[in-house]
């Protein structure tokens, strides 16, 4: 480190502990090329001679693309991957030359640069992920949308659906949290450098022009601002908590489902563990470890915004401390993502099993009680009431199924609560019983959003056009990242290796 007020080298023990060096090593690339633009800007803004310039660049691209210049200059007992990279383009270059590549600049503009660079690539992959495991859940919600089953409120029936509708589900709360990475990837790409160490510089930097140069499509405005916030930062460890949680709730439903108790679904045996001791065990341990990560992720989000917690403005060390939680959650995230896709993509349905389950449930109830209301004119609560007392005496007398309900049973039942009414007979609810079958239950809830087949298909048609639109979306900004990289390249290229 370049030590210019405290004299002699840091203490060894204060080295490694200052040291970020490892959890930064993921942003050597993007440091570098921050560096580049930096220095052509420099260049550009007649801050830098065009020999300098050249030196500097070619140092740089030795350092990206030469691995033994790398081994050479870069020192790994460096304080974090600012000064290291520095460094080496000093040694290489000698000071005089080098020594000016931090003109206008200071670590505390870099790192966040550094950050907002990474996070976008990171917030491109997962939101690719996303969509894809959005498009695997559409894939079964297609096939699956006469797969009548129990829904769960409280884990116990509550009303039957189908498969498809659980499916959609989860694209459409899947396809809020991509929007939520989208607007967190505007907030992103927009450019601290120029901000320096917090009051901006005296020398006639272009900030906008290095911000274009890196495919930012805007600068940080205020440098105060620029250098202290870590708002995007604790906004991602926050979506990336929300997304992983509804991964973490397909998990439990997953789990359960797939116990013998309830036969519903089967984990491909690629995605399952076996167990050390008990050979018939096939186990779900990737959802179970969904469930775990998902509370890394939480304690991330904690300990980030803890360290912002009691800062004052401008920056202080804390802040390098909220970078390799960045890290962990969006590897964790990815690979969240990732396997859930393998497994919604490969697991067996039995649509027996859930048929079965319907066919006895009492789920039904409500919409027998709903019947009762258009065919009798009874309030609410009455039907509710006579469907309680059927549906009580049936439990109480081992379990009957309500199709399977007799005159004698439903006349029980129905003096117990003294209900006589001129419409609704023990035949007449005995046939709206009988007519209440799973398909009709279905098939009679007309809300929009409910699980009719013609509300399914609407539904899936509203999500494809969506992941069509979210995927050009992403293929733009993309394409912008790529061009500006691309131009950058060229620009540097053409400096180094036909300067005119
Ligand atoms: N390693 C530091 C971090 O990651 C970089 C900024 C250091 N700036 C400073 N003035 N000490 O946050």
């Amino acid at each position: 480190m370049y030590r210019s007020r405290p004299s002699g080298n840091l203490d060894n023990r204060a080295l490694s502990f200052l040291s970020s060096i490892t959890e930064d090593a993921d942003l050597f690339y993007y440091d570098l090329l921050g560096s580049q633009a930096h220095v052509l800007m420099l260049y550009e803004s007649d801050i830098l001679s065009k020999k300098d310039t050249i030196e500097i660049l070619k140092g740089i691209d030795q350092l990206l693309n030469h691995s033994d210049t790398l081994k050479e200059y870069a020192d790994p007992a460096s304080e974090d991957i600012h000064e290291m990279n520095e460094s080496a383009i000093i040694k290489i270059t000698g000071i005089n030359v080098g020594g000016k590549m931090h003109t206008a600049r200071s670590r505390n503009d870099q790192v966040v640069l550094d950050i907002r660079m990474k996070l976008r690539d990171e917030l491109n992959r997962i939101s690719s992920q996303l969509l894809n495991l959005i498009k695997s859940l559409l894939v079964r919600a297609r096939k699956n949308t006469d797969t009548i089953m129990p829904m769960y409120t409280h884990l116990q029936q509550a009303q039957l659906g189908v498969l498809s509708h659980y499916f959609l589900s989860y694209c459409f709360s899947l396809t809020r949290n991509f929007e939520r990475f989208s607007e967190l990837y505007r907030r992103t790409n927009i450019s601290p450098l120029g901000a320096c160490a917090i009051g901006g510089s005296s020398m006639p930097i272009d900030r906008e022009k290095v911000a274009s140069l890196l495919g930012f499509s805007d600068i940080v405005y205020n440098s105060v601002d620029a250098t202290t916030s870590r708002d995007i930062m604790i906004e991602f460890s926050s979506i990336s908590l929300i997304t992983i949680l509804d991964l973490c709730r397909i998990s439990e439903d997953f789990i359960i489902w797939s116990t013998s108790e309830f036969g519903f679904i089967s984990l491909d045996d690629r995605f399952s563990s076996s167990s050390s001791a008990m050979p018939q065990k096939k186990n779900p341990d990737p959802l179970e470890l969904i469930r775990g990560k998902t509370a890394v992720i939480e304690g991330n989000l904690v300990a980030a915004s803890s360290i912002m917690k009691g800062l004052t403005s401008g920056y202080s060390r804390d802040l390098q401390e909220i970078k390799p939680l960045l890290w962990k959650t969006s590897t964790t995230l990815e690979g969240s993502i990732e396997i859930m896709d393998s497994i919604v993509s490969t697991i067996s349905i039995d649509q027996n099993n859930m048929y079965s389950a319907s066919a006895t449930s009492y789920a039904i109830s409500l919409d027998i009680a709903e019947q009762l209301i258009k065919d009798g004119n009874i309030s609410f609560r009455l039907s509710h009431k006579v469907m309680g007392a059927i549906v009580d005496y049936a439990s109480r007398n081992g379990n009957i199924s309500l199709s399977s309900l007799t005159i004698p049973d439903i006349t029980v039942a129905l003096k117990k609560i003294n209900f006589t009414h001129p419409i609704l007979t023990v035949e007449k609810i005995l046939s709206i019983i009988k007519l209440i079958t799973p398909e009709n239950s279905i098939k009679f809830r007309k809300t929009k959003g409910s699980p009719n087949k013609d509300e399914q298909i609407a539904m899936i048609d509203y999500i494809d056009k969506m992941i069509n639109d979210y995927e050009k979306d992403l293929e733009l900004r993309l394409n912008k990242l790529y061009l500006a990289r691309d131009h950058l390249d060229k620009k540097i290229k053409q400096l180094i290796y036909k300067p005119s």
